[in-house]
């Protein structure tokens, strides 16, 4: 059978290979034959604005991608998207209608969502019991119901929109990336809450990846060590170098920027799927 570009696309559709060197290259300005890539993909970033979001809003936006920023800090948020020209959202991930609202204005963009990306999250330190009692519930519920919680919501919304996407070399439709920390591994004392919360940011990252495969849709996961956010900037000057000189190389705290440079990485490499990576410079947290 002679070869046609309709059978050499079903086929490839079919057993996500590409058969035709020739066809890739006279159709390479075509959808169907390219990748992921982050120059012209509409991306959302959930916690955009500030840390380890931002840094990935301003790396993701420095690449050509088209960024929705979601956060629930709208002062700040809106503050980034007015310096950088992009679309804000109003959006609390405990909220599945405003995290839906959300990843439907950063679908509506040309080729729809191709990139999602979760940082949303945040702390909160307390013994599980002690002299003070048991572990009160409603700060554990809260933790969980941000950290875990909101990045399931994320992760549903933003994948579901991802499936109608023109499936591109290998089939692939979208990427989501979500936000743990190594205190899923190696939590100290008084992070039972959050390491919780993390633990199964973690856990949902396999099962996801395997849900969605079908769609050629990845997930995966980052599990960040000390990065010098706001987040740490609350502890003193003397305290942040001290932790930062914890870290067995490079001894520092991880800079906002390299986060986001692996979170860039995650998406444009295909073979990445169901992984969480650590990056904590060999970092492992004592008990306390
Ligand atoms: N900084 C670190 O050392 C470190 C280490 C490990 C993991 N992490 C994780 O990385 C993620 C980002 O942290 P960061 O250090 O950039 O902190 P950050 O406080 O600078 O940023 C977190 C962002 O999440 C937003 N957010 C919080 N609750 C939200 C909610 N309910 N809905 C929507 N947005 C919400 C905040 O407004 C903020 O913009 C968090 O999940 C954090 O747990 C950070």
């Amino acid at each position: 059978m002679p070869w046609s570009l309709a059978t050499a696309t079903k086929t490839r559709y079919a057993t996500g290979f590409t058969i035709c060197p020739e066809a890739c290259r006279k159709h390479k300005r075509s959808n169907r034959l390219r990748p992921v890539e982050i120059e012209g993909s509409a991306a959302i970033v959930v916690g955009g604005a500030s840390g380890l979001g931002e840094a990935s809003v301003r790396a993701l936006h420095a690449r050509g991608a088209v960024v929705t920023i979601a956060d629930v800090n709208a002062e700040k948020g809106v503050a980034l998207a007015s310096e950088l020209g992009l679309q804000f959202v109003s959006c609390d991930v405990r909220e599945e209608s405003q995290v839906q609202a959300a990843v439907e204005s950063a679908a509506a963009a040309e080729g729809g969502l191709r990139i999602a990306i979760c940082c949303a999250g945040t702390g909160w330190a307390q013994k599980v019991a002690g002299s003070k009692g048991p572990h009160p519930l409603l700060p554990f519920e809260t933790i969980v119901s941000i950290n875990l919680i909101g990045t399931f919501n994320v992760l549903r919304f933003a994948s579901y929109a991802m499936i109608p996407n023109e499936p591109l070399t290998d089939g692939e439709r979208g990427v989501c990336v979500n936000t743990a920390s190594i205190a899923a591994y190696d939590g100290q004392v008084g992070q039972i809450a959050y390491s919780a919360s993390k633990g199964g940011v973690v856990a949902i990252t396999l099962p996801a990846a395997r849900d969605l495969a079908q769609y050629g849709i990845r997930v995966n996961t980052i599990a960040p060590g000390l990065f010098d956010t706001p987040l740490l900037a609350a502890l003193p000057e003397e305290a942040r170098l001290k932790l930062g000189a914890g870290v067995p190389f490079p001894q520092r705290l991880g800079q906002p920027a390299e986060y986001a440079r692996l979170a860039c990485h995650v998406v444009e490499n295909r073979m990445l799927n169901g992984e969480t990576i650590r990056l904590d410079g060999a970092l492992r947290m004592p008990p306390r």
